[in-house]
């Protein structure tokens, strides 16, 4: 593959780092590939890898170039701005995008061949007047709402939709490609509301039909549902969070047999070491006082950085050269405070989330102790803070690695 540029970023990459292994992503697009064989042996669904969001922060481009080398035919994003951002960035396959608003122009996306979304009447005529202007006949996704009650056509409104769609596609300025939805409960294992939605998709596959579509296209399965509802695999299963290997939900791998390993580790390094005595309150607030003399570190990265600023109040602790080492007092804009051994100096490298197997916390521990989900740890690492891939891939496997030992 094309190895992704280093970094970005505004933090020296020595400092504070999101390393993102490449080798692993791989890993984990083939264990979801023979999920999906397992499931269904003689007609696997298709894999979309959903790379909004800055690529679920590990970085658009260089995770979709990833995802492309491995052999993933179709990308997600939410926006027609990512997708023409991949677009810039050379890529050239199917990419869907799926969330738009009433003062976007369609036009560079239909032109740029990207498929788009569709759930009202106002959305189909705005793609059919881009397919005009550009000459490039739009590539439509129907969406059905199943029972999200987020974006998707009501069920009530949905054979006008179709009647509507199907006419624009006799003037040849769109085809209806896919019909598809979103869960709402899929990471809870049994939910009566996933049955309910898979019944609503299939009606309103048929009603699509029934109005003389064809679509070529199902698909409804996020990362829970393929996982653990083999029955919302259709043709094409969009997977996010679990391609970058943070366990949607937890248990949910496990369950599914299926094996993930964290694609990002979050790294620093120990910018400052000092003694404090009894009385010494750390931070804003002073949420924590020294009840004893000890020693702390100064890991440099903050909220800023994506790191919660309540972090600290939750008994989360990173790792300083393999140690445990709890944050004490708020996180800080760009800094936090962790309390080391005697022995810690400043350079001592910092984990602050990554693989269980290498027995570091991981997103979802940092999501449990937060009351919310992994997801939201890896996505909200800021823009400050440098990507470095590694992995057999990566032309700077060797520089790492030396950085990190
Ligand atoms: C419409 C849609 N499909 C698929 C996904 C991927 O979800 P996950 O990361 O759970 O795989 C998302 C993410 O939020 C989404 O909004």
């Amino acid at each position: 593959m094309t190895a992704p540029d280093p970094g970005g970023g505004l933090i020296d990459p020595g400092t504070g780092w999101a390393e993102i292994d490449l080798d692993a992503f791989a890993a984990n697009l083939d264990a979801l590939r023979a999920h999906l064989r397992r499931s269904r042996p003689d007609d696997p669904a298709d894999l979309m890898v959903v790379v909004k969001a800055d690529g679920y922060g590990h970085g658009m481009v260089p995770m979709a170039r990833a995802a492309r080398d491995h052999g993933v035919g179709w990308l997600g994003v939410a926006t027609p701005g990512e997708a023409l951002a991949l677009r810039a960035a050379g890529d050239t396959g199917r990419v869907l995008a799926w969330l738009y608003g009433p003062a976007d122009d369609l036009t560079p996306a239909v032109g740029a061949r990207v498929d788009l979304a569709a759930h009202s009447p106002d959305h189909l005529d705005r793609l059919a007047a881009a397919a005009r202007a550009t000459g490039v006949r739009a590539r439509v996704h129907l969406k059905i709402d199943t029972g999200l009650s987020r974006n998707g056509c009501r069920p009530e409104d949905w054979p006008g939709l179709c009647r509507r769609a199907e006419a624009l596609e006799q003037t040849g300025a769109l085809e209806v490609e896919a019909v598809w939805s979103h869960l709402a409960c899929a990471d809870e294992p049994g939910h009566p509301s996933v049955a309910a939605q898979l019944d609503r998709f299939a009606e309103a596959v048929g009603v699509a039909t029934a109005a003389g579509l064809s679509p070529r296209l199902r698909h409804l399965a996020n990362s829970p549902a393929t996982l653990i509802v083999p029955e919302a695999h259709h043709d094409l299963v969009r997977v996010g969070i679990a391609a970058y290997g943070v366990d949607p939900a937890p248990g949910l791998a496990a369950r599914a047999g299926v094996t993930l390993t964290p694609v990002m580790t979050l790294r620093a390094r120990l910018a400052a070491v000092k003694r404090l005595q009894p009385g010494d309150g750390v931070s804003y607030g002073h949420r924590w006082v020294a009840d004893r003399p000890t020693t702390v570190g100064l890991v440099p990265l903050g909220y800023a950085d994506g790191v919660p600023r309540t972090a600290g109040l939750t008994g989360i602790a990173v790792r300083v050269d393999g140690n445990p080492a709890p944050i004490r007092g708020v996180v800080c804009m760009d800094q936090f405070v962790v309390e080391v051994g005697p022995d810690a100096a400043v350079g001592d490298p910092v984990v602050l989330f990554g693989r269980a197997a290498r027995d570091e916390p991981t997103a979802e521990t940092w999501a449990e102790a937060l009351a919310t989900i992994g997801y939201e740890l890896v996505t909200r690492v800021g823009p400050r803070v440098p990507r470095v891939p590694v992995g057999r891939d990566s032309a700077d496997e060797v520089a790492v690695r030396e950085r990190t030992d």
